[in-house]
């Protein structure tokens, strides 16, 4: 059985690929060109996270590699190629795309729709029915501010805060009408934010903790008077409002232990998500511990010069979100994550070196 895996080279997709590979999964990385190919900068996660020997061995003998073009119609193999490509694929987990918070809808979808786009189209033409595994979003839900998201198809009436948002959100759309209206045969994985506590290093990819701290090292930069920790930086944060995090190595696990578990017919929407939020009060801490600023959390209309819905635009929806996933489909395969995660001030901290 041959699993094909875009996105192979990112955050999510290394951990994946490691937890596949864990058990004997023959892979195909489906990967665009890049300087070192992507056999070896799997290799180089894998020997910075440290994998043993045999891991490594597996790694070898389980994985090959195919360059493709995500934006082409034809993956940019040509129409022969790709249909061969097609006729060898049982299983397909799509983990590639532009995760940005501050690329444009434009740029967003031409990866993350017309990526899929041309994935399904790879899907079809297959003479085995390949499976795919979709890797979409909590973040799918969009402006949604509180309640219980619902594991079902979802719709976009209450808008979204970015760009990245309804680009997946029109990726996951594209899935659900190919199996309705194609025949084709899907899971949709929702996963909320995923972050290791494992340390930065320049073989693993960075995860959106370390993006959050891209952002605010920036905005900092900027405005030196906030860096100076002379004033506080005002972030108006609304009472109860939260987040959630789950560490990366619980949610392939819990990916791939449900891509084998699931029955056919079985649902087809899976929100992979932590048991608990993590109050936003608990975040801020840790990242203002992180730069030595002090923060002022007081909920207050912006005031002054500095309003963190302009500084960080992408970020400030996530002052005033409290909302919480139905995450049942999971639980119902019988499926307990090894240890119930806990992130709080202490991981947040940790993940964010
Ligand atoms: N990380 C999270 O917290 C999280 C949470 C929920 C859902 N997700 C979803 O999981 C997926 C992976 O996220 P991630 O955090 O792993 O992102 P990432 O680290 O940025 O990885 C993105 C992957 O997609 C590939 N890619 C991007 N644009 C491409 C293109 N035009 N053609 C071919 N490959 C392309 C990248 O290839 P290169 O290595 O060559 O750049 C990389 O392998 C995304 O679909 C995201 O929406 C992530």
């Amino acid at each position: 059985m041959l699993t094909a895996v875009t996105g192979a080279t990112g955050f999510l997709g290394m951990h994946l690929v490691r937890e596949l590979l864990a058990r004997r999964h023959r892979l195909l990385l489906l990967a665009r060109p890049h300087p070192l190919p992507a056999r070896a900068r799997v290799e180089r996660f894998l020997r910075a996270s440290g994998a043993g020997e045999e891991e490594l061995r597996v790694a070898r003998t389980c994985l090959e590699a195919v360059e493709i073009d995500l934006e082409d119609g034809f993956l940019g193999l040509g129409r022969e190629d790709f249909q061969r490509l097609a006729d060898r694929i049982d299983v397909l987990w799509h983990c590639a795309g532009n995760v940005s918070f501050t690329a444009s809808l434009e740029v967003a979808r031409r990866t993350n729709v017309g990526g899929t786009r041309h994935v399904l189209r790879l899907l079809s033409a297959g003479e085995r029915a390949p499976l795919l595994h979709h890797m979409s979003t909590v973040a799918v839900a969009g402006a949604r501010d509180g309640g219980v998201v619902a594991e079902e198809v979802l719709d976009a009436s209450s808008g979204f805060h970015t760009p990245y948002e309804q680009s997946k959100f029109e990726a996951e759309a594209l899935v659900h009408r190919w199996v309705s209206e194609d025949g084709g045969r899907a899971v949709v994985f929702r996963p909320s934010g995923l972050v290791t506590r494992r340390s930065a290093h320049p073989d693993c990819p960075r995860h959106p903790l370390q993006a959050l701290a891209q952002h605010v090292g920036a905005m900092l930069r900027r405005h030196p008077e906030l860096a100076a920790g002379t004033k506080p930086v005002p972030l108006p944060l609304r009472a109860g409002a939260d987040t959630n995090i789950l560490p990366v190595e619980h949610a392939v696990y819990a990916m791939v232990e449900a891509g084998a578990r699931r029955a056919p017919g079985g649902p087809r929407i899976y929100h992979v998500v932590n048991h608990a939020n993590v109050p936003m009060t608990e975040v801020i801490a840790a990242v203002g511990d992180h730069f030595a600023v002090r923060v002022d959390t007081a909920w207050r209309p912006p005031t002054g010069q500095w309003d963190v819905r302009q500084a960080l635009p992408a970020y400030a929806c996530w002052l005033t979100c409290s909302r919480t996933y139905e995450d049942g489909n999971l639980a119902r395969l019988g499926l307990a994550y090894p240890g119930q995660p806990v992130v709080d001030r202490d991981y947040v901290a940790t993940a964010l070196r």
